[in-house]
């Protein structure tokens, strides 16, 4: 069993696709363990997009994930990392498939909607920069 950390960015949260993107992930039967609607830190965003520090998109990256409010969350499941970017999609919407949810509803790179952990070490990394292990519940999913 994995868990992810998934977060609408600010364009996702001004569009009105929270609610949208949540049932995504609640149809596709994965499990809901932690959510919180936040405006985050300059320093938690360097955190987060460490990876891409010196980038020449690194500092409008963080401007803007600093811009306005963000909607965190994790799910858990079998290999949910990989099954959370399958749905997400490609970064670039230009080859982001349709039925994803970046194809269907991005059309910029950089407003992209929608952030989804790349591997088993970002997730763990990503989760903490977030929640505090108080904050994720755990409860037993019938099916
Ligand atoms: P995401 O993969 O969630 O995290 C890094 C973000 O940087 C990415 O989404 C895009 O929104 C943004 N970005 C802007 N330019 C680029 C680029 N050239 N390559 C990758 N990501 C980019």
């Amino acid at each position: 069993m994995e868990r992810t950390f998934v977060m609408v960015k600010p364009d996702g949260v001004q569009r009105g696709l929270i609610g949208e993107i949540v049932q995504r992930f609640e149809r596709k039967g994965l499990q809901l363990v932690g959510a919180k609607f936040v405006q985050i830190t300059k320093q938690q965003a360097e955190t987060h997009y460490q990876e891409h520090h010196g980038k020449d998109f690194y500092e409008k990256l963080v401007a803007f994930i600093t811009s306005g409010p963000v909607f965190a969350m994790v799910w858990q499941g079998d290999d949910v990392i990989a099954l959370s970017r399958q749905m997400i999609g490609r970064t670039s919407p230009l080859d982001a498939a349709p039925g994803t949810i970046r194809g269907d509803y991005a059309a910029h790179t950089n407003f992209n909607l929608i952030h989804g952990s790349d591997s088993p070490e970002s997730a763990s990394r990503e989760i903490a920069n977030f929640f505090g292990t108080d904050e994720l519940v755990t409860y037993n999913k019938a099916i």
